[in-house]
This record gives C-alpha cells, sequence and structure tokens, in this order.
C-alpha cells in the first residue's frame, strides 16, 4: 500500500504523528527532513521533545528544512522562524532549520537559493506537512502544479484569514514555499490532520478528484506516504468513499466526539 491511513486513539495524536515521523527518518544516517510549522504539529513536537529528554528518540543527526515561510516581517512572533525558535529549537541536539529569508531583495533568487540548498543535500527524505482547509501543502494553494518549484507564492484568501487570526492587520499576502515537484520527490511523507474542520478537505484529499484544485490529493501518488488522523479529521472518510479512492482506512476507529479541536 502506497498510502498507509492511520487514525490515532483519543488523546493520541502527538505520540502517533511522532512514531511516523520517527519511523519515515529511520534508517537515514543524515535525513534531510521538511518541517511543517501551524497548529496541527505542536503535538507531535511536544512529544518529540518528551522522547528526546527521556532517551527514547534522537534528532540530533537530522538535516532539518522549513518547508514555507510567511512573507512578512523576519522574525515576526507569526512568522515560521519564531515558530520553529519556539518548538523544534527547544529539542535537545536538534539542528537549526534551514529557513527562508522572507524579506530578501529579490525573491527569485532567495527562492533560487534555498532550492539549490536542498538539491546540495540531496533533496528531502522526509517531508512533513499539514494540510490547509484548501487542500494546500506548505503555500501550495490550489491551482499550484504538480511540477512547481520552490518560489514566492501568492496565499489564498482561506489561507490568510486562518493566518489572521496570529498576524492580523499584518497578514502577508505572499509566502515562500517549496514546490509540490520537490515535496512530493520526498522518499517519505507524513501528513498530518486532527479537527473536525479538516475532515471534509481529508476527505476531498483521500477520496476526490486527483489534481491541482486540490494539492494534497496528488499525495495518492506517492510511493511511501503516510496520513495520521485523529477521529474528527477522519470523520469525512467512514463513508467508504475513501475505499472508492483506493484508500485503506482502519474500519473499527470510534465515532468522534464531538470534542478536541475546532
Ligand atoms: P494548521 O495549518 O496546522 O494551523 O491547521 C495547516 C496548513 O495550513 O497547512
Amino acid at each position: 500500500m502506497a498510502l498507509e491511513v492511520r487514525v490515532c486513539e483519543p488523546g493520541g495524536f502527538g505520540d502517533a504523528a511522532a512514531d511516523a515521523l520517527l519511523e519515515a527518518a529511520s534508517g537515514v544516517r543524515a535525513p534531510v527532513v521538511g518541517l511543517a510549522t501551524g497548529n496541527t504539529p505542536l503535538a507531535l513536537y511536544d512529544a518529540l521533545a518528551r522522547r528526546v529528554q527521556q532517551g527514547e528518540a534522537a534528532v540530533s543527526a537530522w538535516r532539518p528544512f522549513a518547508i514555507d515561510e510567511y512573507g512578512g516581517a523576519r522574525g515576526h512572533p507569526c512568522s515560521n522562524r519564531s515558530y520553529f525558535a519556539r518548538h523544534w529549537d527547544s529539542i535537545p541536539g536538534a539542528r537549526p532549520v534551514l529557513q527562508f529569508e522572507p524579506q530578501a531583495a529579490d525573491p527569485a533568487a532567495e527562492a533560487a537559493r534555498f532550492r539549490a540548498a536542498l538539491a546540495a543535500a540531496g533533496g528531502l527524505d522526509v517531508v512533513l506537512l499539514g494540510i490547509g482547509r484548501n487542500g494546500h501543502f506548505a503555500f501550495n494553494e490550489p491551482g499550484s502544479a504538480r511540477d512547481s518549484v520552490t518560489r514566492l507564492a501568492d496565499l489564498a484568501p482561506e489561507t490568510r484569514a486562518a493566518a489572521s487570526a496570529c498576524w492580523g492587520e499584518l497578514t502577508p499576502r505572499s509566502g515562500y514555499t517549496l514546490g509540490l515537484g520537490e515535496i512530493l520527490a520526498a522518499r517519505r511523507v507524513v501528513l498530518l490532520a486532527d479537527g473536525h474542520a479538516k475532515a471534509a478537505i481529508v476527505a476531498r484529499a483521500l477520496a476526490g478528484p486527483i489534481g491541482p484544485e486540490c494539492p494534497a490529493s496528488f499525495l495518492r501518488e506517492h510511493p511511501a506516504a503516510v496520513v495520521v488522523l485523529d477521529v474528527a479529521a477522519a470523520a469525512g472518510l467512514r463513508s467508504g468513499s475513501a475505499q472508492a479512492g483506493g484508500i485503506a482506512v482502519p474500519g473499527d476507529f470510534p465515532p468522534a466526539d464531538g470534542g478536541g479541536h475546532p
């Protein structure tokens, strides 16, 4: 099975996500790991930090790359740079994340610099992804080409609306992102989604048509992807539609309780 869907136990999202990411990174001596930000992976980074502190896991050999960055002020508290400072750099032994420079004078040159750095590292071994409510991966908004590369991209209205909760009136209009081509070239992919708000787009991505209208749908063409869901985010996969999309979904997960994440 090229794409594996895991539905975690209530309260187990961070550990299930950490299991998937550690598995994906295992077997490579110094894996190049693309890292997502956002609300979804917070429990994962907490679980990773705990496991590293307890000596159960290590990330010190990982070569981390940001997968995107807002086109706002460098180091703004809502930037991905600040997020990594809070949630990644606090993991014992974690190497600094290679990041975009959002205020580079020449965005095309900045994108080329980042792209070249990733290529020099050998490309992504593993990429950790969240999914936007519109089906985006990183800032590859609907309409992004399957073979798109690192670039400064316009943010979709839904993405700006979500970002405005933190950025307010300074919400950026654009952001740097790895392209779908570079993301889907990763040897292993781990996609996370939790909460009711993601149920519809998870069902669309895993069981709807594959195409640029829902960039996350391209995951189904990847040879080694794992999707980690909580019960709420998996709710749209109950009808058998996922099986229609060729995806095996565990059939015995409990009903959503309506609680948890929004
Ligand atoms: P979220 O963002 O984890 O904050 O929901 C996911 C995304 O937009 O990719």
